[in-house]
């Protein structure tokens, strides 16, 4: 089934995906991910995108849709949408898109997790310089202080998980994200699943409405 993964900043969509992905096999597209690989490079993408990534803000549409679209060209195998599509033109780009490609919308899930739980779980993250796992120093710690459980490399924080920069993107996705919520609302296939608790016990709950 291809999925789409909604909620906030800290809500657990890539902790969750990475565990699809490794025991269902689906395809895990993250913009996010996307955008700091190419920040990473250094390409012309990565370049444009970067500081306004590192303020909170979103990246423009028209930015965020290609890149998208050139991820589809190449797709293969069910997907799982992480952080996309964060805006109302880009779930009409989207809409347009698996039409395009001859794809089914199977569920849009939200993942719900509390507003209080958020900043902790931001300021928490560590994610590995190697492989991109990531990490909380209190509820996922890695065995060895600093080091990645899986490939040994450092951890280290993401430029934007700090205070400031959160209160921004939490902005961002009040404004701009909580209308893609009630845009999927409208196709009978929003569902929402409970964000607290164990990572084991929010992937069963996952897990329950991908049947
Ligand atoms: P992106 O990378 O997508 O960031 P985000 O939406 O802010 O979400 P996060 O990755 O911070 O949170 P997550 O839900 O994945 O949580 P995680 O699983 O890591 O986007 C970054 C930026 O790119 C945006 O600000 C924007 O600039 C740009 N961008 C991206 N997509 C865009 C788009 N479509 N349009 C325009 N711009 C775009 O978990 C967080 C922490 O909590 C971890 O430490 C984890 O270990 C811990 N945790 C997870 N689950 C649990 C649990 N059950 N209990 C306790 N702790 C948990
Ligand atoms: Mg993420
Ligand atoms: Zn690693």
């Amino acid at each position: 089934m291809n999925i789409l993964l909604f909620g906030p900043p800290g809500a657990g969509k890539g902790t969750q995906s990475t565990l699809l992905k490794e025991r269902e096999e689906m395809v895990h597209i993250s913009t996010g991910d996307l955008f700091r690989e190419n920040i990473k490079n250094q390409t012309p993408l990565g370049i444009k995108a970067k500081e306004i990534i590192d303020a909170g803000n979103l990246v423009p549409d028209e930015v965020t849709i290609a890149m998208v679209e050139d991820v589809f060209s190449r797709l293969k195998g069910d997907f799982i949408l992480d952080g996309f599509p964060r805006t109302v033109a880009q779930a009409e780009a989207l809409d347009r898109l698996l039409e395009k490609k001859n794809l089914e919308l199977g569920k849009a899930i939200f993942i719900h997790v509390p507003h209080d739980y958020l900043l902790s779980r931001l300021t928490g993250r560590r994610v590995c310089t190697g492989c991109g796992a990531t990490y909380h120093v209190e509820a996922m710690p890695p065995k060895t202080e600093g080091e990645c459980d899986k490939c040994g490399s450092s951890l280290m924080q993401r430029k934007d998980d700090n205070e400031e920069v959160i209160g921004t993107r939490l902005q961002a996705y009040e404004n701009s994200t909580t209308p893609v919520l009630e845009y999927y609302k409208k196709t009978g296939k929003y569902v929402e699943v409970d964000g607290i608790g164990e990572t084991e016990e929010v992937y069963s709950r996952l897990k329950n409405v991908l049947v």
